[in-house]
């Protein structure tokens, strides 16, 4: 069984999303602990609720970001993971920490990346007066939001929308697309290699990730 640890900061809609998956589809996965940068995270609430630690581990009481990234490896490394998911972890990461995990980690992201790294990108999509918008999964490199592309879901956006209305209609196909992605990963199918490229089934994968035929 591979060990699925996961990292949030808030809600955790998408950690549900992968916790329902290891139930159903992803048969050889299981998500065996949840960390937490917020007390606060509802998130912690889903991870305890399905039988996986969650723990909650303090910023406020760490020097330095890499003091506070260096015990969550040491934490995290106790449930020896195969796979490191980041699913609204609203913190930057260590360069140690990330070259840690390379190659297991991989992180979601509203917006159909290269567009948009970084926050709000709600509100700068419909200010920008796009026609779309979406999320992307990738692996996660050194450069903030910028690894390897592997799966993307466009939605149009309509006049009328607001930022709520975008959220919702962009988190219900996060919902879809991270736990996909995450038993592809499982199934040994997916790769990054060199820190550049996404590879599927020894596909390489363009920089928008997986297009089906
Ligand atoms: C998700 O929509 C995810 O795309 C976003 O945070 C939300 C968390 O929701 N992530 C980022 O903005 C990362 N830069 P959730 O806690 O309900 O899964």
């Amino acid at each position: 069984m591979k060990s699925i640890v996961v990292l949030v900061s808030g809600n955790g809609s998408n950690l549900q999303a992968i916790i329902d998956a290891c139930d159903s589809s992803i048969t050889d996965g299981k998500v065996t602990a949840v960390f937490s940068n917020k007390a606060e995270a509802y998130a912690l609430e889903r991870a305890k609720n399905a039988g996986a630690a969650g723990v909650f581990l303090d910023p406020k009481a760490f020097d330095t970001r890499d003091a506070f990234d260096h015990e969550l490896m040491r934490q995290m490394d106790e449930f020896k993971p195969d796979l490191v998911i980041l699913a609204g972890y609203m913190r930057i990461l260590s360069g140690e920490f990330v070259r840690h995990y390379m190659g297991r980690m991989i992180n979601i992201h509203p917006s159909l990346l290269p567009k948009y790294p970084g926050l709000n990108t709600y509100q700068r999509a419909i200010h920008a007066g796009d026609e779309e918008h979406g999320t992307s999964v990738h692996f996660v490199t050194e450069q903030l939001d910028g690894g390897p592309v592997i799966l993307q879901a466009k939605v149009p956006i309509f006049d009328e929308d607001t930022v709520e209305t975008l959220t919702e209609r962009v988190q219900n196909q996060e919902h879809r697309i991270y736990p996909m992605v995450a038993k592809w990963f499982v199934e040994g199918r997916l790769e990054m290699v060199d820190g550049k490229a996404a590879y599927l089934d020894g596909d390489l994968l363009s920089m928008h990730g997986y297009a089906p035929e």
